[in-house]
Order: structure tokens, then sequence, then C-alpha cells
């Protein structure tokens, strides 16, 4: 009879998840007695296995690709966030009712804060028009940055995503970023073009010319494998701030673990190495 908490992360594929290594991190650093392990579900089996989370014992966990849409219809109750994302990635109950939110948007924000405190929060523009973007302007708004300009090689899912978000979201033409580097105090990456996977199939890098960019822009990727993607490479070649993903994977998990495991976990500068290696040799 296991009588500690028990999570989980799901996905599919899951194996490429660091997620148990951040949780079971902060288990041992805490003396905590809790499991979290990675479950390996289909998009045939998901439902499924949401309506069996408390038959398997498990207090919550995390959803990842391609569950985030599903879970976010699945979960009884989801917060402000999660609805105005649309997708789930910590589930959790509260008096048997699962419980929804997303906290990609706080874990993007609050690795800006660690890596480029003092980014200035007046005009952005955002790559991609996937799930991630949409969190990321999601942040952006909460935020208060008074225009973001949106750019994705399929224009339509642009046009689709920025409906959602009102006035301060305009969209472009991605062969038209370059004309407005000048204008951005922050530019973050959202789509997986940078990912090792694609990395090495060079056909997938953006091109950005830096070279007209304000000196105080920061450039941010959501991708952390590689750690420095050659978007941020070029950014630093001008001298700019750059910001990668891991710090967003880290903050992302903490309001979950205080849910599950009851204590609130810090990000440190050594919980990021040790997450470093791992990723890097995935
Ligand atoms: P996620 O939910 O993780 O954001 P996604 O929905 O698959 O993932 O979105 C991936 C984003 O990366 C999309 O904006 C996609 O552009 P399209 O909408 O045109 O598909 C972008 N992307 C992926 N591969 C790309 C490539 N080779 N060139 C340009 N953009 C790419």
């Amino acid at each position: 009879m296991v009588d500690y908490p028990k999570a989980f992360v799901t996905g599919y594929p899951i194996s490429h998840s660091c997620s148990p290594q951040v949780h079971r991190y902060w288990l041992r650093l805490y003396k905590l007695e809790g499991w979290y392990e990675p479950v390996e579900i289909t998009v045939e089996h998901f439902p499924t296995f949401i309506q069996s989370l408390q038959e398997r014992k498990y207090c919550g966990g995390n959803v990842t690709l391609p569950h985030k849409e599903r879970a976010f219809t699945l979960a009884a109750r989801c917060d402000r966030t999660a609805t105005c994302i649309g997708s789930v990635n910590t589930l959790w109950f509260e008096e048997d009712v699962l419980c929804g939110s997303n906290t990609d948007a706080y874990g993007f924000i609050c690795n800006l804060n660690d890596c480029a405190p003092g980014w200035i929060r007046n005009t952005a523009i955002v790559i991609g028009a996937g799930g991630a973007a949409c969190a990321i302007l999601f942040a952006l708004k909460e935020q208060g940055f008074k225009k973001i300009l949106l750019f994705n090689r399929t224009r339509t899912k642009a046009d689709h995503l920025a409906d959602r978000f009102g006035q301060e979201v305009f969209v472009a033409d991605l062969d038209s970023i370059n004309s407005y580097i000048n204008r951005a105090d922050l530019i973050v990456n959202t789509t997986s073009l940078g990912m090792r996977s694609s990395y090495n199939s060079n056909k997938n890098d953006i091109n950005i010319d830096f070279t007209n960019a304000h000196p105080d822009l920061v450039v941010a990727d959501i991708v952390y494998t590689p750690r420095v993607t050659a978007f941020l490479k070029n950014a630093q070649k001008e001298g700019l701030k750059t910001v990668d993903g891991i710090g967003m994977l880290l903050h992302q998990a903490v309001p979950g673990f205080e849910r599950w495991f009851g204590i609130r976990p810090q990000v440190t500068k050594e919980l990021r190495s040790h997450i470093l290696i791992t990723t890097q040799e995935k």
C-alpha cells in the first residue's frame, strides 16, 4: 500500500522528458517521501489514463506533448491561466475534483527575471504559433507588453492565434522579420527549429539579422537541447543578452511540486547544473 504522494509525467513519447530528474532532485534535497514517474500514454489511451488517476493512487502530475489540450478538456476545474491558454500541464486533486493549470507562462517569466533582471516590457517579437507560443503570448500580455509582433511560417496559424489575444498582438510575414528587429525589447523563439533533432539538418535555422538590434534587446529560446541554439548564438555574436530554455523547464515545475509534495522548491544553480548534465547527455 503506497501512503506517500505519487505523481506522474505523461506524454507520447515520454523518454525525452527531464521532469523526473527535476522532481526527484527536489524530493532528495528536501528529504521528502514521495515518488514521481514517467508514464508513456498514447493519444488513444489518454482519457482512460486520466479517469484512472485516483485508482492508480496519483495525487497529480504533469502532462506534456501531445496531451496538453486534451488534458484541458478532461480536467473538471481549470484555473484562469489554463483557460486562457487552452491547455494544461499540471494536474492535482482538490477533494476528489481533478484540477488543472498551465505553468509554462509562469516558468517563462520567472526564467527571464532570473537570467535577465530588468528586462523591458514594451515591444516583443514572438516566433511560432503553436501551443508554446500561446503560453508565451499569455505571459507577455500579463506582463503588460504594449505591442507583440507575431511571426510564423504558416501565417494563417499566427492570424488565428493573434485573434485570441486582442489588439496588442500584430501578425506580419516571417520573411519580413528582420525589418522589425530594431523595435524589439524582447524576442522569443517558440518553435522547435533549434532543437537537436532538427539541428543537424541545417535547413532549419531561423535566419535573424541581429545587427540593428537595440543593445538592451533580450533574446530568448524555449528550446533547451542544445542549451545554446543557433538562434541564441547569432544573438550572442552581436553582444546581446540571451536566455536559454532550461530555466523555464525548471521554474514551470515549481507549482506542481508544491501542490503534490507540500514544499515550494527553489530553482538553484546546483539544480540547473544537475539538469544540464542530464539534458545535454540525452
Ligand atoms: P508546440 O505546441 O510545442 O508549440 P507545434 O504546435 O508543433 O508545437 O508548433 C511548432 C511551431 O514551430 C509552429 O509555429 C511551426 O510553424 P508552422 O505553424 O508553420 O508549422 C514552427 N516550425 C516547426 N518547424 C518549422 C520550420 N522548419 N520552419 C519554420 N517554422 C517551423
